[in-house]
Formats: C-alpha cells, sequence, structure tokens
C-alpha cells in the first residue's frame, strides 16, 4: 500500500494534538486537540498526571484514527513534539509513575537554585549553555530524588527511568520497549554537554542522578522504536521539543533565521549554525536539531507567559472574551496610558530570571479602564521579546525577519507593535499548528518522505506579514523605560 501519511503528535503544556499530514496534498488532514488538567498543589507549583497525558495522546490518536480511517501501512512514521523540561519519574518494570509530572512551569526548586554556588552556576552556564533555573529538568528529578520514597527504592534497584515527556511516550507507545530521548529535549535538562552531546558526569554527580536512569540520547530524526497503535505497529522516526520543532516547522534551517511563537508562554529561538556559541548575555544556547549526526545550535529567549496572560484576561479577570477582543479593544485607545502589566506568574525568564517575581499592575488612576489593562498585558508581550531582541543584538546578532507562530500569533495589534518597536518584518504562516509540522518534517526526513531539507522549505507556506511601522527611537525608549521600572518592581516579590 503507497505511504502518503505522517502523524505529529504535540504533546504540549495545556493540551496534546495529534494531526495526520497528507504528503501527497501537502496538507493536514485532521487536527485533534484535547486538554487535560492543571493541578496546582501549591502556590508555584505545577504538576500533571502523566497517566492522564498518556490517556489524552492515545484518545486523541484514536479519534484521529476514527475520523480518517487511514491504515497503519499508508503511514511513513510518527512525530512526536513535546513541552520540555517537564520530568516524570517512573518504574522500569511495572511502567507506574512514582511521582505527577513536575511541569516546566513549577517554581518549587526556585528556592534551592538559589543557594548553588558561584562556581557550579559558571559549570552549568558552559556545560549546558543554560542559566540556573527551576525551569529546568535537574532540580525537579533532584526534588523527586529527595522527596518521593518510592523514586529513592527504584533508583537504588536500577529500576528508575526519569524522562523528559518524549521519553514517557515513547515508552508507553513502544509498551516499556524503548527508553530514548533526543538532543533537543535533553538540552533542555540542565544535565546535558553542549559540546560533547552526551549527559554530564560532572553535574549528574553534582546533583545525584544515576546515570542509568536517564534514557538514551538519540538524534532527532532517527529510529525511536515502534509505536503499538490501535491501527498497527508504526515506526516513532522524529522526536523534537516543541519550541525546537517550530524552528523546525519555519523552515529555518540556515544560521541567522528566527522564529517567534506566541503560546502558553513566548520562545524567540535564532539559528545560529553548527557551533554551541555561548552567549554572555541572558539568553540560552541550546541544541536546535540533530540529524545524521548534525547538530544545529540555536540561542532561545524564554518568556514564561504570553498566551496565559490572555487567558488569565478571559477566565480570571472576565474582561475578554477571546484574543481577537483583546486586540480591538486594544486598537479602541491610542496608548495605555501609563499603565503597565507585567505578567509574571511563574516568576520571570529571559532575559531577567527571576523565580521570585510576581505580576502586578501599575500606573493606574481613576480613569483606567479594562481596555486599559487589556492593551497593557498584550503590550507587556511585545515589550518583552523586543527585550530578548535587544540582548541578542548585544550578542552582535541582527535579526532581518522574524517568523511567527502560535495561537496569539492571530492577534492584529500584538503582532503590529511587535513589528513596530523590534523595525523588522513579521511573517506568519496560513498554517498555524507549525510546531506539530516541525514534527512531521523530522519524520518525514526520516522515513525518506522527504528527502532534502529544500524539499520541507518549499512546502512551507507564509500568508501574513506585518511591515514595520517607523517609530522613533524615542518613543521606543519612552516606553521601554516605563516597562523596565515595572519590571524592577515586579522582582523579587514572593
Ligand atoms: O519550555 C517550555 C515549552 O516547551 C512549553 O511550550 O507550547 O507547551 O507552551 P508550550
Amino acid at each position: 500500500m503507497e505511504k502518503k501519511y505522517i502523524i505529529a503528535i504535540d504533546e504540549g503544556t495545556t493540551s496534546a494534538r495529534v494531526i495526520i499530514f497528507d504528503k501527497s496534498q501537502n496538507k493536514i488532514i485532521n487536527n485533534t486537540r484535547l486538554k487535560f488538567n492543571q493541578l496546582f498543589p501549591k502556590d508555584g507549583w505545577v504538576e500533571h498526571d502523566p497517566e492522564e497525558i498518556w490517556q489524552t495522546v492515545k484518545n486523541a490518536m484514536d479519534q484521529s484514527f476514527a475520523e480518517t480511517k487511514i491504515k497503519a501501512e499508508e503511514v511513513f512514521g510518527i512525530g512526536i513534539t513535546n513541552q520540555r523540561e517537564t520530568v516524570i519519574a517512573w518504574d522500569k518494570v511495572s511502567g507506574k509513575p512514582v511521582y505527577n509530572a513536575i511541569v516546566w512551569q513549577c517554581r518549587r526548586t526556585a528556592d534551592y537554585c538559589k543557594t548553588l554556588p558561584h562556581n557550579l552556576r559558571r559549570q552549568i552556564r558552559t556545560r549546558t549553555g543554560l542559566i540556573v533555573d527551576a525551569y529546568f529538568s535537574a532540580t525537579k528529578m533532584r526534588w523527586i530524588l529527595q522527596n518521593v520514597k518510592a523514586a529513592r527504592e527504584l533508583a537504588k534497584k536500577d529500576r528508575l527511568c526519569f524522562g523528559t515527556i518524549d521519553t514517557w511516550l515513547v515508552y508507553k507507545l513502544t509498551n516499556g520497549k524503548c527508553f530514548y530521548t533526543d538532543t533537543t529535549n535533553a538540552s533542555r535538562t540542565m544535565l546535558f554537554n553542549l559540546s560533547k552531546l552526551e549527559w554530564d558526569d560532572y553535574l549528574l554527580d553534582y546533583f545525584k542522578i544515576p546515570k542509568n536512569s536517564l534514557p538514551k540520547i538519540l538524534n532527532s530524526a532517527d529510529d525511536f522504536g515502534m509505536a503499538q497503535t490501535s491501527i498497527g505497529e508504526i515506526k516513532i522516526a522524529g522526536v523534537i521539543g516543541d519550541q525546537q520543532s517550530s524552528l523546525f516547522g519555519q523552515g529555518c534551517f540556515k544560521r541567522g533565521q528566527a522564529k517567534n511563537t506566541y503560546g502558553t508562554g513566548c520562545f524567540l529561538l535564532f539559528n545560529i549554525g553548527d557551533k554551541p556559541n555561548l552567549t554572555k548575555q541572558n539568553l540560552l544556547s541550546t541544541v536546535a536539531w540533530t540529524i545524521n549526526g548534525k547538530t544545529a545550535y540555536a540561542l532561545e529567549g524564554s518568556v514564561f507567559n504570553a498566551g496565559s496572560a490572555l487567558e488569565w484576561l478571559h477566565y480570571n479577570m472576565n474582561m475578554i472574551q477571546n484574543s481577537f477582543e483583546s486586540s480591538s479593544m486594544s486598537s479602541s485607545l491610542k496608548s495605555s496610558e501609563g499603565v503597565y502589566v507585567v505578567p509574571a506568574f511563574t516568576g520571570l525568564g529571559a532575559p531577567y530570571w527571576d523565580s521570585f517575581a510576581r505580576g502586578l499592575i501599575i500606573g493606574i488612576t481613576r480613569g483606567t479602564k479594562p481596555e486599559h489593562v487589556v492593551r497593557a498585558t498584550l503590550e507587556s508581550i511585545a515589550y518583552n521579546c523586543y527585550d530578548i531582541v535587544l540582548q541578542m543584538q548585544k550578542n552582535n546578532i541582527k535579526l532581518t525577519e522574524l517568523r511567527c507562530d502560535g495561537g496569539v500569533s492571530n492577534n492584529n495589534f500584538l503582532m503590529q507593535l511587535q513589528a513596530d518597536l523590534m523595525g523588522v518584518k513579521l511573517i506568519c504562516q496560513e498554517n498555524s499548528d507549525v510546531t506539530a509540522l516541525g514534527a512531521v518534517y523530522m519524520a518525514g526526513l526520516q522515513t525518506g518522505a522527504y528527502k532534502k531539507l529544500s524539499e520541507i522549505e518549499s512546502a512551507i507556506g507564509f500568508d501574513k506579514t506585518y511591515t514595520p511601522i517607523i517609530m522613533s527611537q524615542n518613543k521606543k525608549t519612552a516606553l521601554m523605560k516605563g516597562w523596565k521600572e515595572a519590571i524592577k518592581r515586579s522582582q523579587r516579590w514572593s
């Protein structure tokens, strides 16, 4: 039977999505998205139930199979992309998790991170390309070992498995046969040596993480085992962290190309080529992908809250119905009249890095209306991303254009302001599922559906451009001055 489909599993922070991509038509023919529960057991803690994640992925797969009636023999392979850094610990033998997944947003190890000595911070920076923060997996694994007796007992018996979400899904899909991750996910653990592309013994030793509890690291396009699905066996041929996946899905294959995904958070990645440039600015160096043993690297600015701020405006504040309304409300004003919102719900990521920051609204007067707060919230996303670009410029990086995706990239007000501040053209794909497409292309390369990158490049279609309207330097400086002042006041609050 002729192969024509590629399946992507995109397991994100709030939902699991399965897309079925028809290569022969260059088109997504099914897109099934199912939400799962967010658990907040304590202030600043965020967890997911690993079994619920697995069930949600399975249900989304089964629903998409039922709707499309595709056959396993028609599928080239599966690509997995996932929320990164989130940690699950389970028993190698029974496959049962010993604790909930500790989510990337979780701040429970922030106090511990604060105590880490200067020398170790330097080591972490040079070995992993990361900045010490509760965001990454290492201190979450250490927390599990210190606080969950069952995990310690399994470790003693050499039966403990630690994995990011990709590893958990590969393990479950292959009925426990395969225990793998890829370089992009490994590079977010704070235990991975960015130059040697292997687990870093010095850091494993420091955090007391047994090497045997970690998965084998493969290329992003590789053989990850056979998934046992309800329609039969399908090869898992690609694994890539979600932000790297959208860089790939945007076709940013060359050094100098960049993308920004406006999702729960915002993640701006800039392709820096085949050397892990260790930035001196408050940005991260990370693996972009590994294909055929060749690794590409990226600089990353991670903003923890973006789309989540719009959700907060909708669900908590009851100020907007959706992203479109936030755009029109914002455009109805000439300015936010000195109101600033800092949505530091889970601390601040790049370029401020403060786990103890908390959100604020400042500058309100008797005349402040919901429109001002809504506009200031959208502006906060644009200011934060612009601040990241300013840091990149200090690293001698010049943006020429920015490819944008993610749910919030449909917000005209935000996108135009972003283009004006950065002074570069923003281009958006006609397809908003770019993260999933990255995994499609990765699995497609591995299975021969695509022979080379140029074939993928020509499959990508861009449909919307935001051209910057000249904004004077004085105006930018004035806006950013207020933003930086607001950021300062939000820091070290908790
Ligand atoms: O680093 C966290 C990131 O991978 C989460 O992405 O799309 O689930 O918000 P998303």
